[in-house]
């Protein structure tokens, strides 16, 4: 979706320092075509089967971006009531809404149930107990799942994995049958899945396969009980190329790799929620430098991209590949880019090759379309980065 013609840098069509000027930085550029191309990635690769793509709308909530879901025929990973609203604002199917999330409060659980979604996926015994109360109340069965803990590892950031022992995510695996067993009796839930997610940015599906495998048995065995499991719930967490040496793999492959212990059960329904292999690498944020200058022995190049617009370097230590959106011949230096923001950790890159930008000169952060606006703040008093979606 990024391209360079005659040096100067495109999303699709469109000239990225024509639009930075036109609407100011930073700038959040989104490609319509590659976020159509990542959905239909997933549509094509779990075509034949019985599949539900929920896209996780924590990565990036932007209106239009679901509304462009929605009529691709997009289903809704949500965790909030806030996210319902915008799922539903956006016209997605309340049918193909799955709700996760450790601490759904009474509130968001009501406005769910008379939305009518398709399934919450429980985190705990509690919130099932809830969920019944208020099902009770409203004269409503509601459907759930549990999100089993399967205590696989899936090699990724820590800040990221979810499907260990420790996390506070899901029910643990071993006390899942019982969980399931009690939950089966209680009078306004109707048990219809079994769900997991495992972690995100994942790059290597060998966890995907273990925690398929250990899920399978637990399906098994609750059936041999006469608890049925209509949709298996896989998560989301396909990673993206944020390194040139990062190599992604296919939602075709992620299918493959599930389907090889899912594909005895021939009337079930896999649901996958993937958010940042949607939107992550169809999204920029641009900026401007605004000074340089050398403390010691480093360089710092300054723009105006805070860790209040995009936090995942400052959080996570994370990669992401920054250019010039003017390709240039000035000479480079190792420097620190780094945004305005008073803490030491407010960076974009560290120690990195870049060209000696002039003051006002635009660059572009890739890989930005997930977790980047949809986790950005005020702080320091700063406005939140417009969003602007490229088509052609
Ligand atoms: N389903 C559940 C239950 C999740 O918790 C998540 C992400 C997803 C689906 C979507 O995962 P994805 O396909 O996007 O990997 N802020 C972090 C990522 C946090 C992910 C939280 N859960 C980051 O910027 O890397």
């Amino acid at each position: 979706m990024l391209k360079y013609v005659n040096n100067e840098l495109f999303v699709e069509k469109t000239s990225v320092s024509k639009l930075s000027k036109k609407y100011g930085t930073p700038l959040y550029i989104y490609s319509q075509k590659k976020i159509i191309s990542n959905f239909n990635a997933y549509e094509n690769g779990f075509k034949n089967i019985d599949s539900i793509i929920c896209y996780a709308l924590k990565a990036n909530s932007n209106h239009n971006i679901l509304r462009l879901l929605a009529s691709l025929g997009a289903g809704a990973d949500i965790v909030s009531g806030g996210e319902l609203q915008k799922a539903l604002d956006a016209g997605i199917n309340p049918q193909k809404i799955v709700y996760s999330g450790v601490g759904k409060t009474s509130a968001e659980i009501e406005f769910a149930l008379k939305s009518d979604i398709l399934m919450f996926n429980a985190e705990s015994f509690e919130e099932a107990e809830n969920i019944d109360k208020i099902a009770k109340k409203l004269k409503k069965k509601a459907r759930i799942s549990f999100r089993v803990n399967p205590d696989v590892d899936a090699h990724t950031h820590k800040h990221i994995t979810t499907g260990k022992f420790g996390t506070k995510f899901g029910v643990m695996y071993e006390d899942a049958f019982e969980l399931y067993t009690n939950a089966s009796k209680m009078k306004n839930i109707e048990i219809v899945g079994i769900d997991s997610h495992i972690g995100s940015q994942i790059l290597d599906f060998t966890p995907f396969k273990l925690a398929a495998e250990k899920i399978s048995k637990l399906i098994d065995k609750l059936e041999e009980a006469g608890i049925k499991t209509k949709y298996i719930d896989i998560g989301g967490g396909l990673g993206i190329k944020y390194k040139k040496e990062d190599k992604p793999q296919t939602p075709a492959e992620l299918k493959k790799a599930v389907m090889s212990v899912y594909s005895k059960y021939k009337d079930k329904v896999i649901i996958v929620e993937p958010g940042r292999s949607i939107v992550g690498d169809a999204g920029i944020i641009t900026g401007q430098v605004i000074y340089r200058k050398t403390t010691g022995n480093k360089n710092f190049i300054i723009t105006n991209i805070g860790m209040n617009d995009l936090i995942r370097p400052a959080l996570y230590d994370a990669y992401h590949n920054v250019l010039p959106v003017k390709k240039t011949s000035k000479k480079q230096v190792v420097a620190d880019i780094v945004g305005p923001i008073c803490e030491s950790d407010d960076f974009i890159a560290k120690d990195r090759k870049f060209p000696l930008l002039e003051q006002g000169e635009f660059i572009a952060v890739e890989c930005a379309g997930a977790y980047g606006r949809a986790m950005a703040s005020e702080y320091n008093s700063r406005k939140i980065a417009e969003e602007i979606i490229v088509e052609d």
